[in-house]
């Protein structure tokens, strides 16, 4: 009888891709997704994903400048497949029928902050995510992958065999279990555990949770990299304003009308994204406003609306029009650095469980992450992962410099409520945010245990409390972000404001006695 085929959670680029390149490998996966196949936070990708294709370029530049961003912490040997891999991805996704814009018949690539060279691919304008998203889901389908929708991952089993996943409905509801097969983690990141942030509400960081419960060692969760704009208006979701427009010549001002940012750093709007988001951080706390201002009215305004015909869109719905107004920004979280820590081939430290894209952490990004590498990543370590679906070998991530261990037993075993969500949501913005201290992370730590993460259940066979990995996840990015005494990257101290050589090294987090 044929072996049953690796289930693959979460339907983003990485699931979508995993699943379909598996399926093309001659496996029947399974996809299992908590919301609707196409809702995930690559449909709200904007700029677009980096390849080095333009004549100007090269892999060694685009490895350069990966390596250049992440604040010592890139691990050479994963930026070298990214960036090295990266056009055979991209030959993949116009072969599954992915509409990059195109110049004169060629591939048209924009230019984004930190990257020396134009080599951003986009779809659509700055619909990138959505075109890939589409196209991708419309692909799965009819290839006839299955694919179960408000289906839940409540737990995974390692008892020293293979990993036994347990599903659910997303209303708690026909709780099964799968055995015998290989899990893929692709949930996505963390970054709508904060309170402002660009992703969509759904990227609760479970997979992160689920994992580290299951033995899984985590690593680099302190680097939660911030988006320096995003709309800001009362009420208004926090929709990305993507870097490809400062890109294109747009420049941010203060309050007071003044350009700021070559006071920060010399490549000024171009620098890379956490300097950008500190200098705005820093002038709304110095001059008291809630945002600051993105001016893109020196743009071409047909250029301006054909190459970001979303935003345009979504501006005109409240009333403003870029190329005579400026846009009212400000940071918010964006991107999940960390993760489950895995080896180049998606191995995660549980035998039989995989993780690729935002979820995992290979140490590719370093301590900052560079714009436009995240749908990249999903799909040259999606790729890896289909081909050891396909072909296992023995596999293990390396051990991080630093590990550090926590207590499941310190979490209160509560169910999570709207209100305890929106307290942690709260909790990480104010404490655990683009600046963070000692204090603060302390106070964090400590109200993040008492907010019901439901650590451990009453009893072992019972699952994990609804919304227990989501509240377990923020609790180890608190804890992490504590435990590095130093700045880097995303990683902003106040209360230790330089890198430290004793640092430069990845930090692992797993549970106690697991
Ligand atoms: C953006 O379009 O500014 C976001 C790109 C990214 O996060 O890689």
């Amino acid at each position: 009888m044929a072996s049953p085929g690796p289930l693959i959670v979460g339907s983003g680029i990485a699931g979508l891709y995993v699943a379909l390149r598996a399926r093309e490998l001659g496996l029947r996966p399974t996809l299992v997704t908590k919301s609707r196949l196409e809702e995930s936070n690559t449909r709200y990708a904007q700029g677009g994903i980096a390849a080095a294709l333009g004549e100007d370029d090269s892999v060694g530049r685009h490895l350069a400048d990966t390596v250049k961003a992440g604040g010592g912490l890139v691990d050479r040997r994963a930026a070298r497949r990214l960036t090295e891999e990266a056009p055979k991805r991209i030959a993949d996704l116009v072969r599954f029928g992915v509409p990059f814009d195109t110049v004169d018949g060629r591939v048209a690539l924009g230019r984004e902050a930190a990257h020396s060279r134009s080599r951003i691919l986009h779809a659509g304008g700055d619909a990138t995510g959505l075109q890939i998203e589409e196209t991708l889901r419309q692909r799965a389908l009819h290839e006839g992958i299955e694919a179960r929708e408000r289906t839940v991952l409540r737990r995974l089993n390692n008892d020293g065999g293979p990993v036994v996943a347990t599903l659910s409905r997303d209303d708690g509801s026909g709780v099964e279990e799968v055995h015998d097969r290989s899990v893929v983690l692709a949930t996505g990141g963390a970054g709508g555990l904060y309170r402002y942030s660009s992703n969509p509400s759904i990227t609760t960081g479970e997979g992160i949770g689920v994992a580290f419960r299951a033995g899984a060692t985590v690593t680099d969760l302190e680097f939660v990299q911030f988006h320096p704009t995003t709309f800001y208006h009362d009420g208004a979701p926090r929709f990305l304003m993507t870097e490809a427009i400062r890109g294109e010549g747009a420049i941010l001002r203060n309050d007071a009308g003044e350009r700021f940012l070559p006071k920060y750093d010399r490549a000024a709007e171009l620098a890379p994204r956490d300097v950008v988001s500190r200098a705005i951080d820093r002038e709304m706390r110095r001059t008291g406003a809630p945002c600051v201002w993105l001016d893109a009215t020196g743009i071409d305004r047909d250029r301006l609306f054909a190459r970001f015909p979303t935003i345009i869109r979504f501006l005109a719905s409240y009333g403003i029009d870029p190329s005579r107004e400026r846009i009212p920004v400000a940071p918010a979280a964006h991107y999940t650095v960390g993760g489950v820590a895995t080896d180049l081939d998606g191995h995660s430290t549980v035998p039989g469980l995989y993780a690729c894209g935002e979820v995992a952490a290979t140490g590719v990004h370093g301590a900052n992450r560079l714009a436009s590498n995240s749908l990249l990543e999903g799909l040259v370590f999606g790729e890896r992962v289909a081909r050891q679906l396909a072909h296992p070998t023995a596999g293990r991530p390396p051990t991080p410099g630093r590990s550090q261990t926590v207590s499941l037993r310190e979490g209160r075993n509560e169910p999570m409520t709207e209100r305890s969500f929106s307290s942690l949501r709260e909790i990480l913005w104010e404490k655990v945010g683009i600046v963070r201290d000692g204090p603060g992370l302390r106070e964090a730590v400590r109200r993040l245990q008492t907010l019901g993460d439901g650590l451990e259940p009453a009893q072992p066979q019972d699952l994990p409390l609804p919304g227990a990995d989501a509240a377990l996840t923020a609790r180890l990015i608190a804890t992490a972000a504590l435990a590095r005494t130093e700045s880097r990257g995303a990683h902003w101290r106040a209360d230790h404001p330089k890198p430290l050589a004793a640092w430069k090294l990845h930090l692992g987090l797993s549970r106690s006695g697991g």
